[in-house]
Formats: C-alpha cells, structure tokens, sequence
C-alpha cells in the first residue's frame, strides 16, 4: 500500500485525505474536456514506472503513457535528478537571454532531427508549437492559408484547434482565417472507395488538387502529423510523403509535420517521419515526450534555409515562458534517458513484440475490425461487424476505458478506436499483463454484439 494513504508521505510531506482533495477538486478545479458536473475524477497520488495507484491502493498499468506522453514511465529517477539540479541551477531567465539549458537543448535536438532542422523555437506545449510554424510559414511564404487533415488534431489552442480537422474544432468556430482541409490517407476506410496499391495514392494527388482550387500563389503550408494520432491512429502507406514532398517543392509550399504525439521515439524510430525514405519537412513541431510531461515544453523545429530568411527580420512570435530554463533542462535529461537507457530500441522492439499478439487479438475477437501500428503506436479499431465496417456503437465503446481501468489498466478509448501506447520502459511482463486485460474485455464486447 503506498504511502498516499497515509496523511504523511514516506518523505514526511503532509497529504491530504482522498474525500479532502475530492471536495476541493469540485469546488475549485475546472478539468478539461469534461462536462464539469458529471465528473468523478480518479484521486491519484503516487505514480512510478508503468503504474499509478488511487487512493483505495488500486494500482493500475499505464497502456497509453498517459495522454501519449509518458515515455520513459513515471518518476523516472533520472529525470527527476535532471530537474532538481536544473532548478538548483536556474529556473527561470528570460527568453531573450542565452543560457546552458537552452543551449545544450537545443545542440542536442539538432544532432537528432533530420536533414537541416537545427534551429529550435521552443514553445509551452503543441498546439502553440503550431501556431508558430504557422506564423513561420507565413512569415517567410508571404503566403497566408494552411491545408491539414479532416482526421487532425494539432491543439486546443485557438489557431491550434482552427488547423484542426477533429471534431473539437466545431464548437469553437469561428477559427482563424485561411485554413482548409484535406481528405485522409485512412486506408480502412478510404475515403475515393480505393485500395492500396491500385489506388495510385488518390488520396495525395487530391491534395494538389485543393492547392490549385486555393491558388499556389496563397497556400503557405501544408501541416500534417506523420503518423495520426487523435483522430485514428494509422499512417499513410509508402510513397505517400515522399510524393507530399514534391507536391509542395513543386507549389512552393512549406511542410510542416506535426511530430507532437508520434515524435521522441513512440514509432520506434526517432521521429515518425523516418519511416518515409527520403522525406525532409520544412518544419516539424515536438512537445509531449520532449520532457514526458515532467514539465511543460514544446518546440519548432525550423530549417536552416527558413531561418536564413526570417533571421533578418524582425520574429513576431514569443511569450514569457518560452524557452523556460527549466523545461529546456528536463528535457536535455529526457534525451539522455532516451539515448543512454536504448528507449527509443525499446520502443522499436516493444513493437514488434505487441504487433503479432495484437493480430492474434483480432483473430480472436469479432469486434475487431483493424490493427494497425508500430514502435509503441497501436490502435485496435472496434466493429459491429468486420464485413459492413459499421462501427462499434457508442453505448459499448463509450464504456469500454472505465471496465478497463476496473480491471486495473489505463488506456485511451476514442470512439471506436482502442489505444494501446505503452511507456518505453514496459517490459513483456508488462506487456503480457495488459494484452491479457484487453483480452478479456474484447470477449466481454464480442459476446454484447
Ligand atoms: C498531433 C498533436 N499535435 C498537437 C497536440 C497538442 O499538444 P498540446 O496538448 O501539448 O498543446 C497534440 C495533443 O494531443 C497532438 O496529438
């Protein structure tokens, strides 16, 4: 039983009792994306590794590294030591001052991005990591619109949920002016009736089609996650950046890939966009397993070329926390965790280890239409019947996170879309434990259709 049950922690640190901060969580805590009211948040007071425990002392396993950020599992030991000695050293100076932290991150994430992204703007989180490579894009263009995916999700932010295909874009509209959108590269459910390879990639000639409806001569960028993330987890086949990447060379438009989820190694390689021969973005955007969450952090990933342009003028972009010392520091002691515990192997390995256990979930279980991932990246997609596709109604779907977490793991459910993204750090052990507790609970699905 942890100590969080106790009113003293292990540390002697005064805790308060569950019912305490349950109370003070309604009258004082807005949560977001929740209807406030309905709301029985978890108490949760003490997280290590792969699990985190409540404070009735039920454990459970952590199959989505949170909101897909936990990569080297919680309380990491080196990471907290990273932070202590970062606040011992510096919290907080100014953005426009040049400091180690900055610095060191910075050299670090140069070494590790691809082709000539080696200069970093780094933001609060994602979704303002984004509406700065939007304003890059502009900036050095002089172009203003921006083309993303309907199946997108790049923040929840203003500009951010604006380049936003997802349905949470909808209630906020009136967004920002000059976005449009483009159908996706959802091979399950292709959206011209196709199938790959016969399909002669309709799905990104149609994109240069919407740049010629819009006008090359406006369409700043093309933002894009390389991988989906929200809004279905799948990738694009082969061939389908490396022909993206000369769609735009051809119109003069900026790629910006949107590497928040899918970057930091949760494919199994450094960045997802490594998966596709060849393809170097303009731009690329991080946050999320920058620093895991420890602290908050995002950035931009800028080319050489852009910013030999937007050098000389002057950067209309920044806010008070950016580049904080702080976060700049954790995260430097993220990417050595990364590189020296072999996370990003891990995370590859852990993969292909998931990948045939999955299918044979799917072999199993009825309700499974799709697998689909790589690295520490699944999706299980849920049905009401393989031929028809029909998707697994909302009445199951919509109970299927809370008999998981009863059964004592943690994972993301979005619609129909079951997400398994475990920490790096989980071991077969771990993995073994929440197929079984998936398992059971598709065979629970299986018998209600
Ligand atoms: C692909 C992608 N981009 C951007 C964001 C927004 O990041 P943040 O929540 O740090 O603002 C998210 C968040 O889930 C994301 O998945």
């Amino acid at each position: 039983m942890p100590a969080a049950y106790e009113l003293i922690d292990e540390k002697g640190v005064e805790m308060l009792d569950k019912e305490t901060v349950k109370e003070l969580d309604r009258r004082h805590v807005v949560h977001s994306w929740s209807i406030q009211e309905k709301l029985e948040p978890l108490v949760v007071e003490k997280s290590e590794g792969m699990y985190f425990w409540d404070a009735d002392g039920n454990k459970y396993l952590d199959f989505s590294s949170s909101l897909v950020n936990m990569n080297v599992g919680h309380q990491h030991p080196k990471v907290v030591k990273g932070i202590k000695a970062q606040a011992e050293k510096q919290c907080y100076i100014h953005p426009g001052i040049a400091c180690t932290a900055r610095v060191e991150l910075a050299r670090d994430l140069a070494e590790l991005t691809p082709g000539d992204l080696n200069k970093f703007f780094f933001t609060l989180g994602g979704a303002d990591a984004n509406e700065n490579a939007l304003k890059f894009a502009r900036a050095y263009t002089g172009k203003t619109k921006v083309l993303t995916k309907y199946r997108s999700y790049h923040g929840a932010t203003y500009g951010a949920i604006s380049m936003s295909g997802d349905q949470r874009r909808l209630p906020v509209e009136p967004g920002i002016p000059g976005v449009r959108f483009f159908l996706d590269p959802y091979c399950y459910r292709c959206s011209f009736g196709l199938e790959y390879p016969s399909c002669n990639l309709r799905c990104v000639n149609h994109i240069e089609e919407i740049i010629g409806y819009e006008g090359a001569q406006n369409v700043a960028a093309v933002l894009i996650e390389p991988m989906t993330g929200a809004g279905g987890f799948f990738a694009p086949p082969d061939g389908y950046f490396q022909r993206l990447r000369e769609i735009c060379d051809k119109h003069d438009v900026l790629l910006i890939t949107d590497e928040v989820m899918v970057g930091c190694g949760r494919t199994g390689k450094w960045f997802a966009i490594e998966h596709y021969k060849g393809v170097l973005p303009d731009m690329m955007t991080l946050a999320k397993g920058l620093t895991c969450g420890y602290v908050p952090i995002g950035a931009v990933a800028i080319s050489d070329r852009i910013m030999d342009k937007l050098g000389k003028e002057m950067l209309y972009a920044g806010l008070t926390f950016n580049s904080h010392p702080l976060a700049c520091g954790t995260a430097k002691a993220v990417l050595d965790v990364y590189k020296e515990d072999k996370l990003i192997e891990a995370s590859a390995n852990n993969g292909a280890y998931l990948k045939p256990r999955l299918q044979k979930l799917m072999d199993k279980h009825v309700c499974v239409g799709d697998v689909r991932g790589t690295g520490s990246f699944f999706c299980l997609e849920l049905v009401q019947d393989r031929a028809t596709k029909e998707m697994l109604k909302p009445e199951i779907s919509g109970t299927l996170a809370k008999r998981l977490m009863r059964k004592g793991l943690s994972t993301n459910v979005m619609a129909n879309r079951l997400f398994i993204g475990p920490p790096f750090i989980a071991t077969r052990d771990d993995l073994d434990k929440g197929l079984a507790i998936i398992d059971g609970v598709l065979g629970e699905v299986d018998q209600q259709l």
